[in-house]
């Protein structure tokens, strides 16, 4: 793994964007894993910034983000898929035939779940997978557990998730206690995955996932393995390693 380590937050959003626009700038039908959560927010904007100044097009490229709450109206204003809508989606030239999100709206997990691997398996695997990293150790919502979910399943969030996401709903109430995700395998089957991760409440996990053993205990880990996996932090998520 490669570790790029930034000043702060901005350095960091600025370095993500730069990966991702070389990516589509390289290959103009791309397939890109998005992330959700605070961490992307700076990267997006920047991308739009990029896209705004005529430096990108998107008009090729093919979004597949990592997961949604199970039971969200798409039209939420936190469902992932507005997060997506007012965070990168409406300020570009994407083609909305080429955004895909899981169905937070149909309760039939398993209708959700095998129809997007389908999607997954349609557009090819991703080229470039970005990623934040939850608290307890999460990718997507890929939660921890006693084995690596391979495909796209249904979670059960964990108290660390809604104690985390609870900042962005009215109440802990509010919050979504299921997600769809997609699994482990396409994230660890996409060429490039770019992990990013900011502040001091990172640090911990930070260390677990790359210093310590490969377990789905704590699922970022499996990282470790992967053949062109980057991370870029700022010093706060560094200080511990
Ligand atoms: C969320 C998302 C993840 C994200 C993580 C960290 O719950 N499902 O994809 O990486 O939690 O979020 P943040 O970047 O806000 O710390």
């Amino acid at each position: 793994m490669r570790i790029i380590k930034v000043k702060n937050y901005d350095e960091v959003s600025v370095k993500t964007a730069n990966l991702i626009l070389g990516q589509v700038n390289l290959k103009p039908d791309a397939v890109l894993g998005l992330a959700t959560g605070g961490s992307p927010v700076g990267a997006y904007k920047k991308i739009v910034e990029a896209y705004n100044n005529g430096e990108v097009d998107f008009s090729g490229v093919t979004t597949i983000n990592l997961d949604e709450y199970r039971g969200i109206k798409r039209n939420h204003e936190q469902s992932y898929w507005s997060f997506m809508q007012e965070n990168l989606f409406k300020h570009v030239n994407v083609r909305e035939d080429h955004i895909f999100i899981p169905n937070g709206e149909n309760l039939n997990s398993e209708e959700v779940c095998r129809e997007y691997d389908k999607i997954i398996e349609n557009a090819g695997g991703i080229d470039m997978q970005l990623l934040g990293i939850g608290l307890d150790g999460h990718i997507g919502f890929n939660e921890p557990a006693d084995h690596f979910e391979k495909n796209t399943h249904c979670v059960e969030l964990t108290e660390s998730t809604i104690e985390a996401n609870k900042r962005f709903f009215e109440s802990k109430d509010e919050v979504p206690r299921q997600a769809y995700t997609m699994g482990i395998l396409p994230i660890v089957q996409a060429k490039k995955v770019i992990m990013i991760a900011n502040g001091k409440n990172k640090a911990d996990i930070i260390k677990k996932a790359f210093t310590g053993p490969v377990t789905p205990e704590v699922p970022a880990s499996i990282l470790q393995m992967h053949p062109d996996f980057t991370l870029i932090a700022d010093e706060d998520a560094l200080s511990e390693i």
